[in-house]
Formats: structure tokens, C-alpha cells, sequence
């Protein structure tokens, strides 16, 4: 492999738990000991508020905020620190973009592109956006091998079209998308475009010139950073156009009795006391990511995605998507048959369980609307889930799911 297996030794969680294989990165990644160290430090060295401390504590605290978005921008190569907005993650990022931005420029008849490949957090805002305004959101379809054709996005894309959403690449196909090209007609027609780079930005170099978007999002605790801290880049002009959601302390430039002044982006758009350890974290986490090398991460992915192609090849009765075109490190293989024979074959405990009493399944559209949707998300612990009808009824000889794909 073209990491060397000590970088295993890096992680903390494995030293403790030496039997742990981890195959869930695209839902969140385990932290390396220098994200640890680096939060630890801040906490034991330098905490404080920002922006608003004139004693040293707080100089320093504000410096690392400062610190930490200058990483990101040579990162995902921005022209400047200040195209860098914290938020919580990627989720927020979006949102933040349809309120702050779509929302007070969608007018009826407009619309709003995305595809069916989406996750709920680049769908849902959209959905909103669009209902408000009277505007219409289209989703560009995937292809019954999970496959999204560039030029059925260029067709969907109109002279009303707004904005443009996608993901780099499906959380759960782990197909990337060619998003420059698909960035690239939508500007032609006069479009802005949001990309969500949730599961692009921890494997392999993104560069937002070359993609030419003009919204980025992504979170720190899918590229080994910590929870709780995310990124929105967006062009500088964007930013200017951008409404703050939240009003409060650190964004205001002079308070007035019946108005007030903002700062500049990004500050303008972090009312609050920002997530300052997770952004030295992240910082971290963009550092151990460039000593180990973004390109030298992308070959690893690669090659682990061809030894599990290669071994879930000769598992019987199991059909591979899309596999020889687009990869990725979290491709998900499909597995057709009853609920429980696929359950028995796999050799992960805990992942075995979940589809034997779940019926788990992933599908290239499982976040796509109604009709389409399998599964979200767990109910919390000592909530109580409402009964519900059960929709399907279990046909003469067989269990109700068993035409449909399971995806481990
Ligand atoms: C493609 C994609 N977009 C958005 C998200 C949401 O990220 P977060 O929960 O960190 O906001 C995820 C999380 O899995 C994702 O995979």
C-alpha cells in the first residue's frame, strides 16, 4: 500500500483497540494523536475568547483562530484566508448558503439543480429554498448502475437556473464527479454552483480555482479533524452578497441604537463564539494530511478500493456498481438476496447484526425524495419511535425485502 502501515501508529484509538478494522471514514474519521495534542495544548496554553479579549490569552487564542483558516486556504488552493468561513460542518456550510445567499435572490419560476445523488444536507436546504420562492428544484438522475452523466445536468440547467449543487463525490457510490466540467456549464448558463466536497476534501487534492465553484463545503471531522467544525470557501464576491444567519457577538463593527454595522466576510458570518479548539484541531488535521500527502492519500485509496474490488469480485451472488469507472475509497458494494444471507457471509460482527435486524439498505438515491428513501437516520437512544404501518407485505415464500439491494 502506498501508506505505510505505521501510519497506523498514528491513531490513538488503534493502539487501544488493536482489533479494529475501520471502514466507516466517510460517516466520520478517527483523530490522529497530533489533532489530540495540538486541541490539548490549546486548552492547556492559550484558551481563551476571541476577538474580543485584549489581554494576551486572548491575542493568542485569536491568532490561532487566524492561524488555522490560513491553513485551509492553501489547502483547497482560495485566493485568500478570508474566502474561509468557520461553520459547524458541512451541513451548516449549505444551509448557510441557501438562507444567506439563495433564499433573498430566488424568485418564482427560478430554479435550483441538484441530483438525486445528494445527501439529505445538500437536498433539504435546497428543497426550502425553493418551496419559499416558489422556485423549483430539479434532480438530475442516476442511471440504474448509479451513474450521473454530465450532460444530464448541462440539459437540466436553464436560463432560470440560480445555482447548481452537487456532490464531488456520493457517500455513498464514492463516485467523483468530473465537477469542473458540470461547474463549468452551469457558470456558461449563468448559474453560481455550490459543491459539496464532504467526501472529497480528506482524499485526494481539491483545488476551488481549478474547479471553478462558487461554494465549498466540507467538514473537519470526516479529514481526521474534530467534530463541530466545518468549512464554507466561497468566492469573495459571494460573500459580500451573503446575508448573516446569526446576529450576535464578534460580527458587529458599531452597534447603534436602531442599526448596526457589520465586519467584513468571514468574520460577518461567525456571530458567536466560533469553535476555536476545533480549529486549531483542524489544523492539525490539515497538516498531517499535507505531511503524508494528498496525492500519496489518493493512491492509497485507490489501491484499497482495487484489493476490495478485486476480493468482493469472487463473493457469490454480490454485484458491484459502477466500479470500474469512478473510485473512491468509500464505495459501497451492493449486495442482492434475502435479508439474512448476505448477513451470515460477512465476517464484521456489528455490521452483520445491523443488517440482520435492520434490513439496512444504501442506495445510490437513498437520500433522493420520497418513494425513493429506505432508511435515515437512527432514532436516539430513550426516544420513542412512532408505530408505524408496516408499508410492505411478505410475499408467499420469501421475506418482504428480498428483491430489494442491501448495501453494507
Ligand atoms: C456528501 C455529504 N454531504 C454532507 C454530509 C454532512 O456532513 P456533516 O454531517 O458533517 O455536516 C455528509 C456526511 O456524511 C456527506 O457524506
Amino acid at each position: 500500500m502506498t501508506l505505510p502501515r505505521e501510519v497506523r501508529e498514528d491513531f490513538p484509538l488503534f493502539a487501544r483497540r488493536p482489533e479494529i478494522v475501520y471502514l466507516d471514514s466517510a460517516a466520520t474519521s478517527q483523530k490522529p494523536r497530533a489533532v489530540l495534542d495540538a486541541m490539548r495544548r490549546f486548552y492547556e496554553t492559550s484558551n481563551a475568547n476571541v476577538r474580543r479579549g485584549i489581554h494576551r490569552l486572548g491575542e493568542e487564542a485569536t491568532e490561532a483562530l487566524e492561524e488555522a483558516r490560513e491553513a485551509v486556504r492553501p489547502f483547497v488552493r482560495a485566493r485568500s484566508a478570508q474566502e474561509v468561513v468557520f461553520t459547524r460542518g458541512t451541513t451548516e456550510s449549505i444551509n448557510l448558503v441557501a438562507q444567506g445567499w439563495a433564499a433573498p435572490r430566488l424568485r418564482p419560476g427560478d430554479e435550483i439543480v441538484a441530483t438525486e445523488l445528494e445527501h439529505h444536507s445538500n437536498l433539504l436546504p435546497w428543497q426550502r429554498a425553493a418551496n419559499e420562492a416558489g422556485a423549483t428544484l430539479r434532480l438530475v438522475p442516476v442511471s440504474a448502475a448509479g451513474e450521473l452523466r454530465p450532460i444530464d445536468v448541462e440539459r437540466l440547467v436553464g436560463p432560470r437556473t440560480r445555482l447548481v449543487a452537487f456532490s464531488h463525490a456520493s457517500n455513498v457510490l464514492g463516485a467523483i464527479l468530473p465537477a469542473a466540467r458540470i461547474a463549468r456549464a452551469a457558470r456558461d448558463r449563468g448559474a453560481a454552483v455550490l459543491i459539496d466536497a464532504a467526501q472529497t476534501v480528506p482524499h485526494l487534492p481539491v483545488d476551488v480555482q481549478e474547479l471553478g465553484c462558487d461554494f465549498l463545503a466540507f467538514s473537519a471531522h470526516k479529514m481526521l479533524g474534530p467534530t463541530g467544525i466545518g468549512v464554507l470557501w466561497a468566492r469573495r464576491e459571494r460573500l459580500e452578497e451573503m446575508e448573516p444567519l446569526l446576529l450576535g457577538g464578534g460580527m458587529v463593527r458599531e452597534v447603534g441604537e436602531d442599526r448596526s454595522t457589520w465586519l467584513d466576510p468571514p468574520w460577518r458570518l461567525e456571530a458567536g463564539t466560533p469553535p476555536i479548539a476545533e480549529a486549531v484541531g483542524l489544523r492539525a488535521a490539515i497538516e498531517y494530511l499535507e505531511a503524508l500527502g494528498m496525492d500519496a492519500v489518493r493512491a492509497h485509496d485507490r489501491e484499497l478500493v482495487s484489493h476490495a474490488v478485486e476480493r468482493l469480485a469472487a463473493v457469490t451472488g454480490l454485484r458491484l456498481h459502477g466500479v470500474c469507472r469512478a473510485r473512491s475509497a468509500h464505495r459501497r458494494p451492493e449486495l442482492h438476496g434475502s435479508r439474512r444471507a448476505p448477513a451470515r457471509r460477512l465476517d464484521v460482527p456489528g455490521s452483520a447484526r445491523h443488517l440482520r435486524t435492520r434490513g439496512q439498505s444504501l442506495r445510490p438515491t437513498a437520500h433522493a425524495p420520497a418513494g425513493r428513501v429506505r432508511h435515515s437516520a437512527r432514532q436516539p437512544a430513550g426516544v420513542q419511535r412512532p408505530r408505524r404501518r408496516r408499508r410492505a407485505r411478505p410475499r408467499p415464500g420469501g421475506s418482504a425485502i428480498r428483491s430489494r439491494p442491501v448495501t453494507v
